[in-house]
């Protein structure tokens, strides 16, 4: 066996006895439990004509044929940055391929050598990512914490970008948004919101839920999540959107989105304000789980407080999370594990997912047999 087949066994084998082997596997028919398709737009019909009624108007491409900037780029996608850009309050927007590829693209063009990135612990892998590839000095503070957050900014050297997301992948909760951009104003410093898993629940998201988003410096909206589609842009000033274009490698070195792509985002996002009875539907669906819960966990202990769709039961290390999200599979309930690494160790869980579309049947069903897992 080459070196490179026996390190590729070698790390495969620690992932086994770790009990955090990962692999895929095909759709299930099993309840929605797992998926960030809270409102239902990845499954929507009208959607699906809206895009191909689009489809059908402009017809002559398929392909991006390129990179934005060769030959990618179309009148139909700065137009749809535009309408982003007035929809989501911002001053301008640009189209990242996904939502990974936005925050790789800002996090690893703008700080600097000399510069200081702070951003939470629990931060999106995409993230840790982007800001490793630059050569800005990097920190993490205490999850949620503002007195952390400000040790740190008081040390930062250079330009300084906070990052933070208004909604937390892999927990569900929310930071002090309000207090954190005055903090971050009185330092001087920039911040930059993630909105990944709050756009949707939260309308346009937090940041203009909280009427600040002429004092954040930049956000991250994604598609793949409530939007029920694929790609995410960055908002932000016209000269951010400009610097990002001539120096973000990951929108520069890549093939644009195809139309289908784009027409997607588009009519997600024209069926966004329509769509009052899914916010609502999916915001009843959070408090009767939460409700269900609490009656059975008094003290809310395993419960990491959230009020968004995202709402996790800890089970403290991988064995016990991946036998639990076994047993709910069994009993029809499609309900995740999330495993140290992805989160620290101790606090491995099952997240569950909560959508529109969820009846009070499944969510008591689903609480029911949580239930019965906990007292085992
Ligand atoms: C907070 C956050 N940011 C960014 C991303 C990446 O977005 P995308 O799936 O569009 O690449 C995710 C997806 O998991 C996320 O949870």
């Amino acid at each position: 066996m080459s070196s490179a087949e026996n390190f590729i066994k070698q790390r495969l084998d620690d992932r086994h006895k770790a009990g955090s082997y990962r692999s895929l596997k095909p759709e299930n028919g099993l309840l929605d439990f797992c998926s960030n398709d809270y409102l239902g737009f990845a499954r929507s019909p009208i959607l699906k004509t809206n895009i191909a009624g689009e489809l059908a108007t402009h017809k002559d491409i398929n392909g991006a044929t390129g990179s934005r900037l060769i030959s990618g780029n179309l009148a139909y996608t700065e137009q749809l940055e535009r309408d982003i850009a007035t929809q989501f309050k911002a001053n301008a927007a640009l189209l990242f391929n996904s939502g990974y590829d936005a925050n790789v693209g800002l996090l690893s063009s703008l700080p600097q050598r000399g510069d200081t990135i702070i951003a939470d612990e629990l931060i999106h892998a995409s993230i840790i990512d982007g800001s490793r590839l630059s050569h800005a000095n990097r920190y993490t503070f205490k999850h949620n914490d503002l007195e952390a957050l400000e040790a740190k900014l008081r040390n930062a050297k250079g330009t300084c970008y906070v990052v933070v997301e208004s909604i937390y992948s892999m927990d569900g909760d929310t930071p002090p948004l309000a207090q954190m951009v005055d903090l971050t104003e009185r330092y001087g410093a920039n911040l930059i919101v993630d909105e990944a898993h709050a756009t949707g629940l939260y309308d346009t998201g937090v940041v203009t839920q909280l009427n600040i988003e002429q004092r954040v410096f930049g956000r991250i909206v994604t598609f793949g999540k409530a939007f029920g589609g694929h790609g995410a842009v960055v908002l932000g000033s016209n000269g951010l959107r400009e610097y990002l274009i001539n120096f973000a490698r990951s929108l520069i070195y890549t093939t644009a989105a195809p139309l289908h792509q784009l027409a997607a985002i588009k009519k997600a996002c024209e069926l966004l304000p329509q769509s009052e009875n899914e916010i609502n539907k999916l915001r009843k669906n959070i408090l009767l789980f939460k409700q269900l819960f609490s009656a059975l966990d008094k003290q809310s202990s395993r419960l990491i407080g959230s009020d968004s769709a995202i709402q996790c039961v800890l089970l403290h290390n991988n064995k016990r999370a991946r036998q639990a999200s076994a047993y709910l599979q069994a009993e029809g309930f499609d309900v995740r594990a999330i495993l140290s690494p992805t989160v620290a160790e101790g606090s491995e869980r099952i997240r569950i997912c909560l959508h529109a579309f969820n009846t009070v049947d499944e969510i008591t069903g689903l609480v029911k047999h949580i239930n019965i897992l906990i007292n085992a």
